[in-house]
């Protein structure tokens, strides 16, 4: 059975963190507010009323922490840019600042030997935009596709490849369809129109990028979906949730096209939003990559409550479960890249995971479920590599532990533990492990 060292020749190594979740400093040298910065403020939407007010402090101590990634021996690093951090109120003026933040960044990688790898969205939209209708505002796709082309500009000659968006599906759904994530807003499928105006950014920054001679991924939350029983209800329902969950992200990128969605009730031009063209801006500019972000399967039943949803999601019981309370479940990564595979063949791009990884309980000394967990995952990797889908690379989730969204700090997804009274940073068990995997993948495959 092929393991992680058989991962190909050339395989990349790196892991990945987002703006919100580590930089704090959401007031200085001119940042403007962010949805999350209004977000943490209502009473309730996070764990103890924690915020990322400081956060990981990285936004100070980044050169600290590219020194971690130093010594873990690090191919990337994918981070993210903080749309407010560069525009303040999301359009219009610059704030030079906030812009050399990340130009020194950038350096300070290159000067580690780790290549850049940023996502443009990783939910922290402007709260200028959002008052003016945030996702649902088809305008803000247009918006953004001004941002990359700012941030493009400046950072392009030593950025190679950038991520527009990080995972729509859970932006859109905890955050526009549930309200448990910013902007709180809970509009149950009348929520989808955000999806939408999401792909058209992403077409339109494609589009700006390319232009450029720069590469482009998008990262999703991919996850496998298996019907609870094989009765048609059930099969029914799993295929209404993968349409949501999965198909309606990656199908118009790689196809150009919508998945069915009447199973959800919701009409063909998403309550109006799709107008004529939409679908090719989306399409046209193509994928050099598709990043995955993966985590656990689902398993879907057949709804209790009909008139609610058109599916009910079920636990999947015997097997290990995260602190988080995430089935671990690593050869269902190796089913869904296979699947992707199948599905789209020849219009699927190469893949690399974008996001993977567990939190452990704080007292968990030494880390050995993240290892588990990390571990099996690369040799899922492995054997879906050896039944021939083309991945190129793996961030893991995540370098430190940080602002885990509505858990506040509660969930440690870090190969670096911080004690987020002192900022102090102490490498885990783990972090020895990805480093000495590192080292090994690349003294069998690279000699
Ligand atoms: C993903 C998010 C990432 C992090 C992990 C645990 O959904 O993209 O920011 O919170 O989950």
């Amino acid at each position: 059975m092929p393991d992680r060292f058989d991962l190909p020749a050339g395989f990349r190594w790196g892991v990945a963190t987002a703006a919100y979740q580590i930089e704090g400093a959401v007031a200085e040298d001119g940042r403007g507010p962010s949805v999350w910065d209004t977000f943490v403020a209502r009473p309730g939407a996070v764990r103890d009323g924690h915020t990322g007010a400081v956060a990981c402090d990285h936004y100070h101590r980044y050169p600290e922490d590219i020194a971690l990634m130093k010594g873990l021996g690090l191919d990337g690093y994918r981070f993210s840019i903080s749309w407010p951090r560069v525009l303040p109120t999301g359009a219009g003026a610059v704030n030079p600042a906030g812009l050399a933040f990340y130009d020194r960044l950038v350096d300070a990688l290159l000067d580690a030997g780790i290549t850049p790898l940023p996502t443009l969205f990783h939910w922290d939209l402007p709260q200028a935009l959002e008052d003016r209708g945030g996702w649902l505002d088809r305008d803000t796709a247009y918006r953004f596709a001004d941002y990359t082309a700012v941030v493009a500009d400046r950072l392009g000659d030593r950025v190679p490849a950038w991520i527009t968006l990080n995972e729509p599906f859970v932006h859109t759904v905890f955050g526009y369809a549930l309200g448990t994530h910013a902007p709180g807003r809970a509009l149950m499928f009348e929520a989808l129109p955000a999806a939408h105006h999401q792909l058209l950014a992403h077409g339109l920054a494609a589009a700006v990028l390319h232009e450029r001679g720069l590469d482009v991924m998008l990262s999703n939350n991919l996850t496998p979906v298996e019907p609870a029983t094989p009765a048609p209800a059930d099969l029914a329902a799993a295929a209404a949730y993968d349409a949501l969950h999965n198909r309606l992200f990656t199908d118009p990128v790689l196809l150009g096209r919508y998945p069915d969605l009447s199973a959800l009730g919701v009409p063909d031009d998403i309550y109006g939003a799709v107008r004529p063209g939409d679908l090719d801006l989306v399409h046209t500019p193509g994928l050099d990559g598709l990043g995955v972000n993966f985590y656990n399967p689902t398993r879907i039943a057949a709804p209790t409550d009909p008139g609610l949803l058109p599916f009910d999601l079920v636990d999947i019981p015997d097997v290990p479960h995260t602190a988080f309370g995430w089935p671990v479940v690593p050869d269902a990564l190796r089913q869904l890249l296979v699947h992707l595979h199948e599905l789209y063949g020849k219009s699927l791009p190469p893949l690399t995971i974008t996001e993977n990884g567990c939190s452990v309980e704080e007292s968990t000394d030494p880390d050995h479920p993240r290892i588990d967990y990390l571990s099996a995952h690369l040799d899922a990797l492995a054997r879906a590599a050896a039944e021939g889908v083309d991945i190129r690379g793996y961030y893991t989730w995540s370098l430190l532990d940080n602002f885990e969204w509505a858990e506040g700090y509660h969930q440690r997804f870090g190969l670096v533990h911080v004690d987020f009274d002192t900022q102090r940073r102490t490498p885990r068990a783990s972090y020895a492990w990805y480093r000495d995997l590192i080292t090994a993948y690349r003294g069998r495959n690279e000699r």
